[in-house]
């Protein structure tokens, strides 16, 4: 099991009154998922990717990333995970604007005192199909060879899991899709999992899996669904054998 929450919530005060962004939720993923997250605003989707990737913690209940309990790590072990096993997207890509596409991508290996940083830096420029604009900065590319970059920074120091939080909500419709291609292929090519919050209906049709949050709840699970739809069509099959 790659990544186990049970009974995580977690609380906000706004004023003075708590708002229950998430309440004990419990799930699992595996390895090589593609999961889409969904639910209306305010749901509680950037809450519990923000706990999955360790740059929120949890009031209550526990977040195991590759068996380990991530709530009960350091700052300094948590910001260790999130450059070495856990890839994070974000819908504005959070790209230094002072910094080329590749120095933005090795970023987080330079920081991790990687040697070879800046083969492993072309290399996931390459994956990601921007192997020819390494040398250029933030400002000179577009919305979507931004968030190229922002992925091959995710995926550069080839983790387990990519945590992306709407990745296309400041795209449009045809750069969004060839993005999530490109989601696709390295999830299929690379094994990598894939979390993505989405309001977009293409990302919840590719998915492998949709989990549906209301209310900071889970409200819906398509593969907990899936099992409870074999396990009650072997029940109606038991059922018939009995009586034949
Ligand atoms: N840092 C924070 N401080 C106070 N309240 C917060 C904070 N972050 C989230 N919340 C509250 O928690 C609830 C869940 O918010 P969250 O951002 O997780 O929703 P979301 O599903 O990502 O929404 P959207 O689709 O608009 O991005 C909301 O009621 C929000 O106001
Ligand atoms: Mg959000």
């Amino acid at each position: 099991m790659l990544v186990k929450l049970t009974s995580v919530s977690k609380r906000y005060l706004i004023g003075n009154a708590w708002v229950d962004a998430l309440k004990n939720i419990t799930l699992s993923m595996d390895k090589g998922e593609l999961v889409a997250l969904t639910g209306p605003s305010g749901s509680g989707k950037s809450t519990l990717l923000n706990i999955i990737s360790a740059l929120d913690q949890s009031d209550s209940g526990s977040v195991l990333v590759r068996g380990v309990n991530i709530g009960t790590l350091s700052e300094h072990k948590r910001s260790v995970l999130r450059r070495r096993q856990i890839g994070i997207v974000f819908q504005s890509f959070n790209l230094m604007p002072v910094l080329t596409a590749l120095e933005n991508v090795i970023y987080p290996l330079v920081l991790s005192g990687v040697r070879d940083a800046r083969s492993q830096g072309v290399q996931a420029l390459r994956d990601v199909g921007l192997e020819k604009l390494g040398s250029l900065r933030p400002a000179q590319m577009s919305g979507g060879q931004m968030q190229r970059v922002a992925i091959a920074r995710a995926i550069v120091a080839q983790p387990d899991i990519v945590l992306a939080d709407e990745p296309t909500a400041n795209l449009d419709s045809r750069t969004s899709e060839n993005i999530m291609r490109l989601v696709e292929n390295l999830n299929r090519d690379q094994g990598i999992t894939f979390v993505i919050s989405t309001h977009d209906a293409y990302i919840t049709n590719l998915a492998s899996r949709v989990i549906t949050l209301c209310d900071g709840e889970l409200v819906n699970d398509s593969a907990v669904a899936a099992v409870t739809s074999a396990r009650q069509t072997l029940k109606r099959v038991g059922a018939q054998e009995t009586q034949t």
